[in-house]
C-alpha cells in the first residue's frame, strides 16, 4: 500500500501573533505543497528528501533526538505517535517540495501535519483533525523549542480553496470567506534572511503576554480566558501596573483581533482598500509595538507605500525575516516585481524571491 499526501503552506491576510493569544487569525492555504509518499518497510524506515536530505532510524528501538534540527520533525512525530500506538511499523517516506522553507509560510508544519496524516493512516490509528492540531503543537513545542500557536496546523488541515478562513483561536471556531480579490493579487515577496533570533524572541513574546495576563488579572480581580479576552478598559485600569513594553504587547493583540475581525467583513464587502490600509496599521504595530519585525520587512512595506496599486502590505508570520504579504494589482506585479527586486538586492546586497499565492484546499490524501 502507498500513500500520498499533500500538505500545503499557509498565508496569512492579517491577525499576527494572536493565536497563543486565544485571539483571531485569517489564513488560507498557499498552491505550494509537500507531497510525502509512504510505504510500508520490514526492516528499518527511511525518509528522504528531493533536496538531498536523508535520515534512517528502526522504528521499533527507543528514539533520540538528533543534533540534526529537521530530523526531530520526523523524530519528534515518530516518538508522539508510539505513545498512541507501540507497535508502529517502519516506513519510507518520500519528500518533495514546492514550498520554500524559512519563508514563514508555515513548511515545518506542513511537514509535521503530512507525517501524522500519513503515519497514522499506515499504521490504522484514526485521529481527528483537533487531535493531529494537539499533537502537531506538541511536537514542535517539545522536540523545536518553539512555543507556536494552532494557525498553521487548523489552516492546513482544514481549508478550503479559494477560501480564507476567519478563525477564533480560543474555541477554534472557523468562518469560511469567500476571497474574490477580483483584479488583484496576493504576492508574497521573500526576504531570504531568517534572523537568529527569531524563535527566542518568539517564545519571549508568548511568555511576555502571559506575564502580563497575569498582572491585569490580579488588577481586575478577574480570570480571562486569554489576552484576548480582555477589554481595552481592563487594560487601562492596569496600565500603572504594567511595563510600558506589556502595555504595548497587549494594546497591539486587542487591535489587531479587532482588524482582523474587521478584515473579514470588508472582504465580504469588497472593500479591498480598506482591507489593504488595515494591514498597514498591522504592520505599524508588528513592528513598534510587538516589535518582531526586521529592516528588510519594513524596507518592502515602506516601499510599497510608493504605489497606489499596491493595496497593502505587511510582515506575515512570526517575523525576524520570511515574507511581506501584498495585495497588489495584477497588471501591476511583473513591473513591481522587477523594480523591487533590484532595489532589495542594491540595499541588502541579497536576493528577493516571489511567489504569487493562490488559496488552495488543505491537506489531501490519495
Ligand atoms: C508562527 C506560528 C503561528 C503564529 C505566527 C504569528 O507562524 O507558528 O502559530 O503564532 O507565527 O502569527
Amino acid at each position: 500500500m502507498k500513500i500520498q499526501v499533500k500538505s500545503p503552506g499557509r498565508v496569512n491576510l492579517i491577525g499576527e501573533h494572536t493565536d497563543y493569544n486565544g485571539g483571531y487569525v485569517l489564513p488560507c492555504a498557499l498552491n505550494l505543497s509537500l507531497t510525502l509518499l509512504f510505504e510500508k518497510k520490514t526492516n528499518d524506515s527511511h525518509v528522504f528528501t528531493d533536496l538531498g536530505s536523508s535520515m534512517s532510524f528502526d522504528i521499533k528501538k527507543k528514539i533520540k533526538k538528533s543534533h540534526n534540527h529537521w530530523e526531530n520533525y520526523i523524530l519528534g512525530v515518530v516518538s508522539e505517535l508510539k505513545k498512541i500506538k507501540t507497535d508502529l511499523l517502519n516506513f519510507s517516506c518520500h519528500i518533495e517540495s514546492t514550498l520554500p522553507s524559512g519563508a514563514g509560510i508555515s513548511s515545518s508544519s506542513a511537514l509535521v501535519c503530512g507525517l501524522i496524516k500519513g503515519l497514522s493512516i499506515l499504521n490504522e490509528i484514526k485521529l481527528t483533525n483537533s487531535q493531529i492540531i494537539d499533537l502537531s503543537r506538541t511536537i514542535e513545542h517539545k522536540y523545536i523549542g518553539v512555543k507556536g500557536g494552532i494557525m498553521d496546523q487548523f489552516t492546513i488541515l482544514n481549508a478550503k480553496k479559494n477560501m480564507a478562513i476567519l478563525l477564533n483561536c480560543s474555541n477554534l471556531n472557523a468562518k469560511y470567506i469567500n476571497l474574490k480579490l477580483e483584479d488583484y493579487k496576493i504576492l508574497l515577496l521573500n526576504t531570504n534572511v531568517k534572523h537568529n533570533l527569531a524563535n527566542s524572541e518568539y517564545n519571549q513574546r508568548v511568555e511576555e503576554c502571559k506575564s502580563a495576563l497575569k498582572i491585569i488579572e490580579k488588577k481586575c480581580d478577574h480570570k480571562f480566558s486569554n489576552l484576548s479576552d480582555v477589554k481595552f478598559e481592563d487594560l487601562e485600569i492596569s496600565k500603572s501596573h504594567l511595563s510600558n513594553k506589556q502595555y504595548r504587547r497587549v494594546s497591539y493583540v486587542l487591535k489587531e483581533n479587532q482588524r482582523t475581525i474587521e478584515s473579514a467583513k470588508l472582504i465580504k464587502s469588497n472593500k479591498l482598500k480598506e482591507l489593504g490600509r488595515l494591514m498597514y496599521k498591522s504592520h505599524d504595530g508588528l513592528k513598534n509595538d510587538y516589535e518582531v519585525s526586521c529592516a528588510e520587512l519594513d524596507y518592502l512595506v515602506d516601499y510599497s507605500m510608493n504605489y497606489e496599486e499596491i493595496l497593502g502590505s505587511r510582515m506575515m508570520g512570526g517575523g525576524f525575516g520570511g515574507c511581506t504579504i501584498n495585495i497588489i494589482k495584477e497588471n501591476f506585479i511583473t513591473d513591481y516585481i522587477n523594480i523591487i527586486k533590484d532595489e532589495y538586492f542594491s540595499k541588502f546586497a541579497t536576493k528577493l524571491n516571489h511567489i504569487i499565492a493562490y488559496p488552495d484546499s488543505g491537506i489531501e490524501v490519495k
